[in-house]
């Protein structure tokens, strides 16, 4: 039952609204779900699109027999979850006390300042979402972040702004060749 991932790039222009519900209405379709895969459904849409649509919701609520309403509660109980379209990369920073001490701050800062985003908000582009959170659990490696997944110990400004090259030269390439 597990699908998988394309790593679709969720840029905005892509798809209307009314496309992504479709597409989520296909995934949801298309997998011999059943009512007890409700939470196995939504991290399959979350691993496909990074959040949840609406209108997806209301397809998940059909297919499994379940009210809008018990969708909607688990959609919005876990924290993995989001309604929100989220960028193709999620940049995690742990602002918990261990990883504070050691200078989270300063790493969140450099972030904000590289990818030109706030905590909590989506790049334009639809490239980078930024989070914080409490604790991942690994603070003897603070501080530390989480970038899709990975995790990146004994981070420091300089370190972090060398690995988010990574991911803003592969932007700058792209848009180089599509402009020649
Ligand atoms: S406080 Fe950051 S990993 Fe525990």
């Amino acid at each position: 039952m597990k699908v998988e991932k394309t790593n679709k790039v969720m840029d905005k222009n892509d798809f209307s609204d009314l496309d992504i519900d479709q597409k989520v209405c296909e995934l949801v379709n298309s997998n011999g779900y059943k009512r007890p895969d409700l939470i196995q459904l939504l991290q399959d849409i979350t691993a496909e699109y990074n959040y949840l649509p609406e209108g997806g919701l209301r397809c998940v609520s059909e297919r499994l027999g379940v009210t809008f309403a018990e969708v909607y509660s688990a959609a919005t109980f876990y924290k993995a979850f989001s309604l929100e379209p989220r960028g193709k990369h999620i940049i995690q920073v742990c602002v918990g006390t261990a990883c504070h001490v050691r200078g989270a701050s300063r790493i969140l800062e450099e972030i904000e300042r590289r990818i030109n985003i706030k905590a909590g908000e989506t790049s334009e582009d639809f490239m980078f979402t930024l989070e914080t959170v409490n604790c991942l659990g690994a603070c003897a490696l603070g501080p530390i972040i989480v970038i899709d997944g990975e995790y990146h110990g004994q981070m420091t400004p300089a370190k972090v702004s060398k690995l988010l090259e990574r991911y803003t030269v592969t932007k700058r390439v792209k848009a180089e060749a599509v402009a020649i």
